[in-house]
């Protein structure tokens, strides 16, 4: 990174007290989130995502380490060096709305400019507002109650909230969560725009992968309270370091194989050529794992290491591609192919394998 990161976090951690005894949510974590950079935290539920953001708002005391916002030390454990939340330069925006339901949608968004640390003068508040509301597309509904809008509505109002001081940094915690669907989808293009709009620094949580590759500029994959890798989306997706991350983002197919010699795996799909992982010898296992659009599918019979037979056992038609379950020697392998193929279940196929695309975890 050129720039210097507005968020800087250092081996953060964070443990809680609980009746089995400590839970360590969050585990000596190292992240920088550069000028106008939109970074998505992705990961299974209980990874510590909520955390470790929790820890960046100020709404959480983490236990080791500390973070830097906009070149300011917010947190330091190590010396209890602690800048409350209202001290720092932060918008946030939750999957709860949290809008204020017995107030319009002009003063839920201005509350953070009447009642906060900064009180503006009014006519000042109301630029702030109307600009923060157009920036959402609200300012029709200025005078609306909140009660009276849709939740897609809502989490926008609750958006043009977290903005409308201005923060060098906005926080997410899954804000798309509760919409349906298709309105997510809408969302998701619309929330980029404003961040980038806004110009604001963004975190964002979610465990919807899909969220995750369309939304960030780099996404940081954790597990287990650790982070798996950071990237772009087209490295975590395309160049997965482990198997979690392989297994998380996006569909694969995992074979368990072994080392049968220099450069060489055995398989139920029979002896192949891959580079194996640098300190694997003969005999160590390791899993081949390849995702469904690289496999094809062949009615030529006639097998080699190259394309093994297998048969169809499931088909499933999703419109613009075909999922097919092969089995081949007893390892199902799914085949994702356009959306004319015409396999048939019960067929005998070849199925195609690549000689690229492969990643071979130890
Ligand atoms: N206040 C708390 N007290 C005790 N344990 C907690 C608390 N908050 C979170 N945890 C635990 O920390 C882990 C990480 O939680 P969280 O950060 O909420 O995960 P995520 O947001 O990725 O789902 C979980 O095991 C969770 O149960
Ligand atoms: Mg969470």
């Amino acid at each position: 990174m050129s720039s210097k990161p507005i968020i800087s976090i250092r081996g953060l951690e964070k443990t809680f007290p609980s009746d089995r005894g400590p839970v360590r949510a969050v585990n000596k974590i190292n992240l920088d989130v550069a000028e106008n950079e939109f970074v998505v935290l992705l990961g299974p539920s209980g990874c510590g995502k909520t955390t470790t953001l929790r820890c960046v708002a100020g709404l959480e005391k983490p236990t080791g380490g500390s973070i830097d916002i906009a070149g300011e030390l917010v947190n330091s454990a190590e010396t209890r060096h602690f800048v409350p939340p209202e001290k720092r330069n932060i918008g946030m925006v939750f999957q709860s709305y949290a809008v204020w339901p017995h107030l319009n949608v002009y003063q839920n968004v201005a509350l953070p400019l009447t009642d906060g640390r900064e009180r503006l003068p009014k006519k000042q508040v109301r630029e702030r507002v109307m600009e923060s509301l157009e920036l959402v597309q609200l300012d029709e509904l200025e005078t609306r109650p909140v009660t009276d809008l849709s939740g897609g509505q809502q989490q926008r109002v609750a958006l043009a909230r977290a903005i409308v001081t201005k923060p060098m940094v906005l926080l997410m915690d899954e804000p798309l969560s509760n919409l349906d669907a298709r309105l997510r989808e809408e969302m998701r293009l619309e929330l980029k725009k404003i961040a980038t709009t806004a110009g604001v620094t963004s975190l964002y949580v979610t465990h919807d992968q899909a969220e995750a590759l369309s939304l960030g500029d780099r996404v940081c994959v954790m597990n287990e309270g650790e982070i798996q890798q950071v990237g772009s989306p087209e490295e975590v997706y395309g160049n997965p370091p482990n198997h979690f991350v392989a297994d998380f983002v996006g569909d694969m197919n995992f074979i368990k194989g072994k080392v049968s010699g220099p450069g060489q795996i055995d398989s139920p799909l029979g002896i192949r050529s891959h580079d194996v992982p640098s300190n694997s010898q003969v005999g160590s296992e390791v899993t081949l794992a390849i995702r469904p659009q690289f496999l094809d599918l062949s009615l030529d019979l006639g097998q080699n290491s190259q394309s093994p037979e297998g048969t169809v056992v499931i088909k499933t038609y999703l419109g613009d591609a075909v999922l097919y379950e092969v089995d081949v020697s007893g390892v199902t392998l799914i085949a994702r192919l356009p959306g004319e193929s015409h396999f048939n279940v019960g067929q005998r196929v070849t199925v195609v394998l690549p000689s690229d695309h492969w990643h071979i975890f130890p």
